[in-house]
């Protein structure tokens, strides 16, 4: 087992240590004060969509359950919280009524960490997009960009005195891909075109509401959360290396270019740009303005190979076996070094910011046992990735800080509440909150900074 203090003397004592949820995944109280059914709360009422049709109805009960979690995540050592704020308890419609009693829940969530000592890492969109706004196509309509641009503007407003910093997306490429290409999130969608459109209005969202933050809050650092994936071809062809490059631009491209270049990845364009949306003057550079920072969530490499048969849709390429045979629970390939090797690419292509790890972790399934969960596995995966975290310090990359996903088991999108990625147990018949073995190790870890091992420096 990797000792913590050993691992904390590879870490600056400035190195900010956090845990990191969602509110779809753990608020719960979906109809309370006033909020209105997102798309999540559509989707996972459909029959197939979500295993078990588990819903977010009340999930881990966050919402009456605030200050016993905040006291939670104090106890956790951490010095800062990454939470999500849902856009349709703010604007519950989408546009129109702002909603005070959805704004006074997370004025109490800020204050709370703020009295606790707690740094606020606050995410605009984590997918929770008001279902009101399906009615003119939700992400796939540019109308949706401009109601994000007004949403941003209103958090900012009454909780950007308070925030250490603010997102405006997590992982547009779920939101994205994952949502309207491959039908796996909500809205379920599969369709290339809707897909495109989604993409950029997504982007163009992002853009607008980075302006309204600067405009309301300049002192806020504002940063993008992006799921890069670690491309990997599964050979050494000619044509697996060429499909990895299809692959690279097409998963990451699609928002790293436009975000951090003012441009989409040539040839994205040149196979799918027929279908994209009309990309309006100035739309580049509103989206590609300067970041604070960026977030980076990972969890697994991409191996693929060329998908050879005619026709196949770009990028054309299949999945390649796993190198490594050891998963986590969710079937996810084990890989710290691809995390390295993932952000020494992106620094090499793009003109990057400062990096946090925003998210990282992994599905572990152990119950409680004798008032213990013995999640040996997951403390491995947390020690061997914060290693390689390490080397990225070690190499001069400014990586400033790490979030677990997550402080406690929670709704897992469409693996529901099966799968379980807390550094704290929820059993969601007591909502009883049993801290881990991993999590009792990263407390250790943690409770050192800030000053860590170089309280002398
Ligand atoms: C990420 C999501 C997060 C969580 C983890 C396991 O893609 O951002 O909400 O579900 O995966």
């Amino acid at each position: 087992m990797i000792d913590p203090k050993k691992l904390a003397a590879r870490f600056p004592g400035d190195f900010l240590f956090g845990v990191a949820t969602a509110a779809f995944q753990i608020e719960g109280a979906s109809k309370t004060d006033g909020r209105k059914p997102s798309i999540w709360d559509a989707f996972s009422n459909m029959p197939g969509r979500v295993f078990n049709r588990d819903n977010g109805d009340i999930a881990c009960d966050h919402y009456n359950r605030l200050d016993a979690d905040l006291d939670l995540i104090k106890d956790m050592g951490v010095e800062a919280y990454r939470f999500s704020i849902a856009w349709p308890r703010i604007i519950p419609e989408g546009v129109g009524r702002i909603n005070e009693l959805g704004l006074d829940f997370y004025d109490r969530l800020v204050d709370g960490c703020k009295a606790r000592g707690i740094k606020t890492y606050a995410t605009l969109y984590h997918w929770d997009l008001p279902l009101a706004l399906m009615g003119d196509g939700g992400w796939t309509a540019r109308s949706t960009s401009y109601a994000f641009q007004r949403y941003a503007k209103v958090v900012m407003a009454r909780l950007g005195d308070r925030l250490d910093a603010v997102a405006t997306f997590n992982e547009p490429w779920c939101s994205v891909w994952l949502s309207h290409l491959y039908g796996v999130h909500a809205p379920g969608e599969r369709n290339m075109e809707a897909a495109l459109h989604a993409m950029h209005y997504t982007n163009l969202a992002h853009g607008l509401a980075v302006e309204a933050i600067r405009h309301v809050t300049p002192n806020v650092p504002v940063g993008l959360v992006l799921n890069a994936h670690s491309v990997v071809a599964g050979s050494d062809s000619g044509e697996d290396k060429a499909a990895a490059g299809r692959a690279f631009d097409f998963h990451n491209g699609a928002f790293f270019d436009p975000v951090f270049k003012g441009q989409y990845p040539e040839s994205l364009v040149s196979a799918l740009g027929d279908r994209m949306p009309v990309i309006e003057e100035g739309d580049l550079a509103v989206i590609s303005q300067k970041l604070d920072w960026w977030g980076l969530n990972y969890y697994t490499p991409m191996r693929v190979l060329d998908e050879p048969s005619e026709g196949a849709e770009f990028p054309a390429t299949r999945p390649a076996p796993f190198v490594n045979p050891e998963k986590t629970d969710i079937g996810w390939e084990i890989f710290p070094s691809a995390m390295t090797d993932l952000v020494t690419e992106l620094y090499a292509r793009y003109d990057l910011p400062e990096l946090y790890i925003t998210e990282n972790g992994a599905a572990y399934n152990m119950e409680v046992v004798d008032g213990e969960v013995d999640d040996q596995p997951r403390l491995d995966y947390y020690a061997h990735h914060l290693s390689a975290a390490a080397d990225l310090v070690r190499d001069g990359y400014p990586l400033k800080g790490y979030f677990a996903w997550s402080l406690m088991d929670n709704f897992e999108w469409a693996e529901g509440y099966r799968m379980r990625f807390g550094l704290v147990h929820v059993d969601y018949d007591t909502q009883i909150r049993t801290v881990k073995k991993s999590g009792k190790w990263y407390r250790e870890l943690a409770a050192l900074f800030p000053s860590g091992n170089h309280k002398s420096a």
